[in-house]
């Protein structure tokens, strides 16, 4: 399968448009060797496959198709090669991109939990919005593991689990969180045999959960905060980052320690990365360390292919 990262960054993106820290001021004045990100998105497409699947629509959608020739194939006056789309949350920086595919011919392929299309109708309206223009063929995610696949993006098997992270802010859930609010999912080659695991908002990992990373070729996990009192510390905001749902690389029982009890061939990939993260400094001390761990960060463009 052929993985594109489409954009690696968190909400907000990479810089952010009103942030002055010192990642954000540095990649604008060419102080930090840094690349600007867009936001969290990926797409992928099984073996020999010109379709495939888009996992997340992030508010930078527009901007990541035109740098990406991969996703118009062009066989048609209009055409695309997104086979459908499925969401991760129901949050800004996974959903809003859904409205920019509203000049579609037919109804959108949407592959979400039970949780997500609620806070996506009513929390903030996009499904009952786009009703008015290409509509929605909205398809139900069961976050237990059970396989299921997108018609039209062929070979690829999904598998999505729970996660322990957070809904949106508009959501009932945010402070009571049910099972789908955000998943993560194991994505297989059918061909191949080959998988990837992706949870780019990843609050807590479980013995049984560590299980199913153990399994894949290739982890993308959430890559979001490098402290869980990142925010804090540079005085832009009260909440942790575990009270966000973002298990913070660093520290005790953080992502590191898990991502090195991992079988020595699996790639380990750190996703949807904070613009306040210093792992974005090519030249910092926190990057330096990932490599000695064996962690790559992801970049927009970058192709993971297994
Ligand atoms: C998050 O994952 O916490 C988000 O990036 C928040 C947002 O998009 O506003
Ligand atoms: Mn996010
Ligand atoms: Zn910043």
């Amino acid at each position: 399968m052929r993985i594109t990262i489409l954009g690696s960054a968190a909400g907000g993106g990479f810089p952010q448009w009103n942030c002055n820290c010192r990642n954000c001021a540095g990649v604008r004045s060419g102080a930090v060797r840094a690349v600007p990100r867009t936001q969290s998105s990926i797409f992928v497409q099984g073996d020999e496959a010109t379709d495939g699947v888009l996992f997340n629509a992030s508010p930078d959608i527009l901007e990541q198709i035109r740098s990406h020739p991969v996703l118009q194939p062009a066989r048609a006056v209009r055409d695309t090669a997104i086979a459908g789309v499925v969401l991760m949350d129901g949050q800004i920086d996974h959903a809003t991109g859904l409205f920019m595919l509203r000049e579609r011919g037919t109804p959108l392929p949407l592959w979400c939990t039970d949780p997500v299309a609620e806070d996506l109708t009513e929390g903030n309206p996009v499904l009952r919005v786009l009703g008015h223009f290409c509509g929605v063929q909205r398809e139900r995610i069961v976050p237990d593991g059970t396989a299921f696949a997108v018609p039209g993006a062929p070979g690829l098997s999904l598998r999505a689990f729970a996660l322990s992270s957070k809904a949106a802010p508009y959501s009932p859930h945010r402070e009571a969180p049910v099972p789908g609010d955000n998943i993560g999912l194991l994505i297989r080659d059918e061909r191949s045999g080959r998988s990837a695991f992706y949870a780019p908002g990843l609050g807590e990992i479980t013995p049984a959960l560590f299980d199913v990373m153990a399994g894949a070729d290739a982890v993308l996990v959430d890559g979001t905060f490098w402290t869980d009192d990142e925010m804090i510390g540079l005085g832009l905001s009260r909440k942790t980052a575990r009270s966000i749902g973002h298990l913070p690389q660093s520290g005790p029982g953080a992502m590191i320690e898990w991502l090195d009890k991992l079988p020595a061939p699996t790639r380990r990939l750190l996703i949807h990365i904070n613009n306040t993260n210093p792992i974005l400094d090519e030249d910092s001390d926190e990057r330096a360390l990932l490599l000695q761990h064996r962690i790559e960060v992801c970049e927009d463009r970058m192709t993971i292919t297994l």
